[in-house]
């Protein structure tokens, strides 16, 4: 899915007081926002936000000033507002990504900007999902270094060829973005989804882990990697570029050919 490139903004001023060089445009916007509430209703339902926002303005700033602001009853996690920490993925124009990384103005601000909780996972409130199916998995994968013999007195050399083979997937931030935009998962909520097996590349083919046939062996379940339909809609979802169907693809090899 390409990135929406803006359209001139319905209404372009500066900031109060700005001039010269370092102004900061400004502009109205208008959030639209799936609210749940299951202690109000059942029923989910869209509502509007008329904002005025800035230039440098990113949709967490957006929904920071309507729960400021506006009706502090919306509720959406967010930490670091840095892309780092992954708790702020949600469904921006129908398309996953960082709140915190979304610049306003890179969409298209002439038209209503939705926003609304990622797919597969039971929304609690508003923006907010039950993300322990998807920790459940990724623990499943025992995302840890198992090492045998391992004596604290001395380093284990990697060389960095074999560090370069799992570069990739260490960027992880377990945002939840691929898996939440995968149709596998969407239909059936018991596949392993492509954050845990990209947390399974990083330690499998770690030169230093033994347990990588365990892990092979557990996405050799029929709700493992072979259901991956190789869609790419993890790719194109996930904020830190990794290339999740890649990885997914190399697992596959390593099933086959135990090679690793
Ligand atoms: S692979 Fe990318 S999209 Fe998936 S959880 Fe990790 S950082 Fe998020
Ligand atoms: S708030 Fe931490 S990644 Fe967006």
């Amino acid at each position: 899915m390409s990135t929406e490139v803006s359209e001139p903004a319905s209404k372009v001023d500066l900031a109060p007081g700005a001039s010269g060089s370092g102004e900061i445009p400004q502009f109205d916007i208008t959030l639209r926002v799936r609210r749940y509430d299951p202690e109000v209703s059942e029923e989910a339902y869209w509502e509007d936000f008329e904002l005025t926002m800035y230039g440098t303005d990113r949709v967490l700033d957006a929904l920071h000033k309507v729960k400021w602001e506006i009706d502090g009853s919306l509720s959406f996690r967010r930490s670091c507002a840095h892309g780092v920490c992954g708790s702020d993925a949600m469904r921006i124009n129908g398309r996953n990504r960082l709140a915190c990384k979304t610049l306003l103005k890179d969409l298209d601000t002439a038209k209503p900007i939705t926003v609304e909780a990622i797919k597969g996972l039971p929304v609690e409130k508003d923006l907010i999902v039950d993300m322990e199916p998807f920790f459940q998995s990724y623990r499943e994968i025992m995302p840890f270094l198992v090492a045998k013999g391992h004596e604290p007195s001395a380093e284990r050399y990697q060389s960095p060829e074999d560090r370069e083979r799992y570069d990739d997937t260490t960027k992880c931030i377990l945002c939840a973005a691929c898996t939440s935009s995968c149709p596998v998962f969407w239909t059936d909520g018991q596949y392993f989804g492509p954050a845990a097996i990209v947390n399974a590349h990083r330690f499998i083919f770690d030169s230093r882990d033994d347990a990588g046939d365990m892990r092979l062996e557990i996405l050799n379940d029929k709700e493992g990697v072979w259901r991956c339909r190789t869609t790419f809609n993890c790719s194109e979802a996930c904020p830190r570029g990794i290339q999740v169907t890649k990885a997914i693809a190399e697992v596959k090899q390593a099933v086959l050919t135990r090679s690793i």
